[in-house]
């Protein structure tokens, strides 16, 4: 059932480590930096990022999800990308798509923060014309706590669900000016270990 869903690039990718098998028992841990570690270890998710009013802002963007295994890494990394112009940039969370609950805060971004935190500003806020980026890692033991009760099981089904979504907010658009929704473009799910090639999970 699984293999169905597989696309041409993870065969590729599974097919080296099932080349890679013998050798790898040898050696050492490879390096979690490496390209086909991230894509087998690790739950990828993306959000494409749009203006909330295409007349008050024309900003663009891509966010990045990289969840590796518990397994294997506690570390999640957090990439994003916006361009064209916005200003007066105050915070970037990700968000629960639940409208009932007020929509809360899943993850401070944007000023970075922990699970203890309240939401505040960035002090100043930031302005940008072109491509602005930011790029951090987050404990999963600080996350899952920013939701009392929440688990990962609970996080990961709530991503699969398409219920996280990304917002910027800003001070003439305080509810939030770009936004989108994270999807997994392979799977929301860790890979199965018992998979042909798939010994080196
Ligand atoms: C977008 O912003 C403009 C200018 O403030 C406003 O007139 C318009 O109603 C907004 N559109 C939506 C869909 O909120
Ligand atoms: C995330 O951003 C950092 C810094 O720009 C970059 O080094 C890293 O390769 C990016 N990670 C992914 C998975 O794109
Ligand atoms: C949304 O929030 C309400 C109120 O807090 C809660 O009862 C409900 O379980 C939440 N739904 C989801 C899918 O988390
Ligand atoms: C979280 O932030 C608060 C306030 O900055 C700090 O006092 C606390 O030690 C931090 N906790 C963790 C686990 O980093
Ligand atoms: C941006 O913030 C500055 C100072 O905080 C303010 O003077 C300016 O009007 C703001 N611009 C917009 C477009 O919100």
């Amino acid at each position: 059932m699984i293999c169905r869903k597989m696309n041409y690039k993870m065969i590729l990718v599974l097919t080296a480590i099932a080349l890679l098998a013998g050798s790898a028992a040898a050696r050492s841990t490879p390096s979690p930096s490496e390209p086909w570690e991230v894509a087998v270890r690790a739950v990828v998710a993306t959000a494409k990022l749009k203006p909330t009013n295409k007349t008050l802002s024309s900003a663009t963007g891509t966010a990045l999800l990289v969840i590796p295994r518990m397994d294997k890494s506690k570390t999640m990394i957090v990439n994003i990308t916006l361009k064209g112009a916005l200003t007066n940039v105050t915070m970037a969370h990700i968000h629960l798509k639940n409208a009932s609950a007020g929509y809360p805060i899943v993850m401070f971004l944007q000023p970075r923060l922990n699970y203890s935190a309240r939401p505040a500003l960035l002090d100043p806020p930031i302005s940008f014309k072109g491509t602005y980026t930011f790029s951090s890692s987050y404990d999963m033991d600080n996350i899952l706590n920013v939701t009392p009760g929440w688990t990962l099981d609970r996080f990961m089904s709530m991503l699969g669900d398409g219920l996280l979504f990304f917002n910027v907010h800003t001070t003439s658009q305080p509810a939030g000016a770009v936004q989108g929704s994270f999807v997994c473009p392979y799977s929301c799910m860790w890979p199965v270990c018992s998979m042909p090639g798939g010994g080196s999970c």
